[in-house]
């Protein structure tokens, strides 16, 4: 990946600064978004020490098409090509049922999840067709393929990025421009702090017993996922940790 530019929205923590990294390694140049810019000024950092051709960070929020604008403008005054996308930005809130679902949380999931992904998606082709080639990875889950409960949105959140995915595969067909999702179970992030709203004893039981998958071994798979050959598309991957058979059957070494 020399001096490719890569694109990762959601990289101030968990997944994404960890593909920042896994990128920077092979000598890419990263391209950061999210709303923590201390964070994300951070993560470049760390990039640069790893060896990225350059790290360049700026203000992201996909909740907002303005954000969204602003950023690719910016993201054009340094590159006129995007060579990977990793629309990885998004995210749970809270784990009510149905009947007691909060609007903002629910617009929130639907937002960041799947508005997220079709903006920064629509507004990142212009840097990748006319150049014929570029791959986009959008991050969904395992529970975009089977509910759970407390999951009614965040479910269906990413059960839309999953078709997303598929119809951005259909509508790029003949382009050269790959699109691939990749769909990780249980993995030990801020992901359960921010769904529980900043309660670190209830997202610390999410992982409880369990040897969770780390962000490292997410950015590892994307970065396979994003250096096949040009003639070889991963369309969907999805992985989880050993302790997690289903989405329900996770083995719990719980000392009694
Ligand atoms: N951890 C898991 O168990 C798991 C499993 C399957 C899928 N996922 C998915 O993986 C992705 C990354 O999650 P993670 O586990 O790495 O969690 P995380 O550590 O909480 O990271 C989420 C990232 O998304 C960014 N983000 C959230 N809302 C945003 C917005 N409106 N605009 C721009 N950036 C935004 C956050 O940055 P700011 O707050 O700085 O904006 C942060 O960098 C998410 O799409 C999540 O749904 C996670």
């Amino acid at each position: 990946m020399k001096n490719k530019w890569i694109l990762i929205t959601g990289a101030s923590s968990g997944f994404g600064a960890a593909t920042a990294l896994a990128f920077a390694q092979s000598g890419a140049n990263v391209v950061l978004g999210a709303r923590r810019v201390d964070r994300l000024e951070a993560v470049a950092k760390e990039a640069t020490a790893a060896g990225a051709s350059s790290a360049s960070v700026h203000a992201l929020d996909v909740s907002c098409s303005g954000s969204v604008g602003r950023f690719l403008e910016w993201v054009k005054t340094i590159t006129p090509q995007i060579h990977v996308l990793v629309n990885n930005a998004g995210g749970a809130m809270g784990l009510d049922t149905v009947a007691n679902g909060k609007d903002e949380d629910w617009e929130s999931m639907m937002q960041t999840n799947v508005l997220g992904v079709l903006r920064v998606t629509r507004a990142t082709l212009p840097l990748m067709v006319p150049f014929s080639t570029g791959h986009i990875i959008n991050i969904g889950s395992i529970a975009g393929r089977v509910a759970y409960e407390g999951g009614a949105a965040y479910c269906a959140a990413k059960a839309g990025e999953l078709q997303i995915t598929r119809a951005l595969r259909l509508e790029l067909s003949g382009t050269n421009i790959r699109v691939s999702t990749v769909d990780p179970g249980l993995a030990e992030t801020e992901f359960s702090v921010v769904r529980f709203k900043g309660d670190e004893a209830r997202a610390a039981k999410v992982y409880e017993g369990v040897t969770p998958l780390t962000a490292g071994d997410v950015a590892e798979a994307i970065f396979w996922v994003a250096s096949r050959p040009q003639h070889v598309c991963i369309d969907e991957m999805v992985m989880k940790c050993t302790d997690q058979a289903a989405i329900h059957k996770v083995n719990r070494k719980i000392k009694s």
